[in-house]
């Protein structure tokens, strides 16, 4: 497990790595990271409807940054349901055009797993390639449904603990509610 003790260094093929959580002084460099990263307009996807109004989850908001302090990923997390049964709603993930394909995104991901973990979540839900996100153990969630439009062959899901999305269906809502 990664250590909790920040700002956590890690071995790269490169160079080292800084993760740390995400702070409001970081809000608006994230913004822009995932303003360059993303098509624009990335905030009428129907995973946003989820999050507004909804804290993120602050442990599970990372920041990756290089040894001169230069953003190079950041990933958030936000709490949603399925049903009766909190998940994590894992993303934005994004990385940097100039530092991708480096393993950024990896140590991301493989945090916000220990993370949420540690901080007691059951299961983590994103949408996105199976390709890619395979690797960290996610798979297609049959009959979780995120907002239309979602092509439901990028509703996948990840358990943490045994079982965890066994009887796990439905419509996938907003924590609000539920705080
Ligand atoms: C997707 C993204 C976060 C990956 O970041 P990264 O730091 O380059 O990822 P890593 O270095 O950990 O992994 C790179 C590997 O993932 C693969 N990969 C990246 N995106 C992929 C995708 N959409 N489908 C399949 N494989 C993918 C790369 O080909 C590379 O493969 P390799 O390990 O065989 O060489 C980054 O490309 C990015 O920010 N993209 C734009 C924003 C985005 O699409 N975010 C994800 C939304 S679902």
């Amino acid at each position: 497990m990664l250590q909790r003790s920040w700002p956590y260094e890690t071995d790269m093929q490169q160079a080292a790595i800084y993760l740390a959580e995400e702070t409001a002084e970081d809000w608006w460099e994230v913004e822009a990271l995932y303003d360059l990263c993303f098509a624009p307009g990335r905030s009428a996807l129907s995973s946003y409807r989820l999050r507004e109004g909804v804290d993120p989850i602050a442990p599970l908001c990372l920041t990756a940054r290089d040894a001169e302090g230069i953003l190079a990923g950041a990933v958030r997390n936000w709490p949603v349901r399925v049903g009766d049964f909190p998940a994590v709603l894992l993303g934005p993930i994004a990385v940097h055009p100039t530092r991708q394909g480096e393993g950024v995104a990896s140590l991301l991901m493989q945090a916000c797993l220990d993370f949420a973990r540690v901080h007691g979540w059951d299961r983590i839900l994103l949408v996105g390639d199976a390709p890619y996100y395979s690797r960290f153990g996610f798979r297609v969630l049959e009959g979780v449904e995120m907002p239309p439009p979602t092509n439901p062959e990028r509703v996948l899901g990840v358990a943490l603990t045994d079982n965890a999305w066994d009887g796990v269906i439905g419509a996938v809502a907003a924590m609000r509610d539920c705080n």
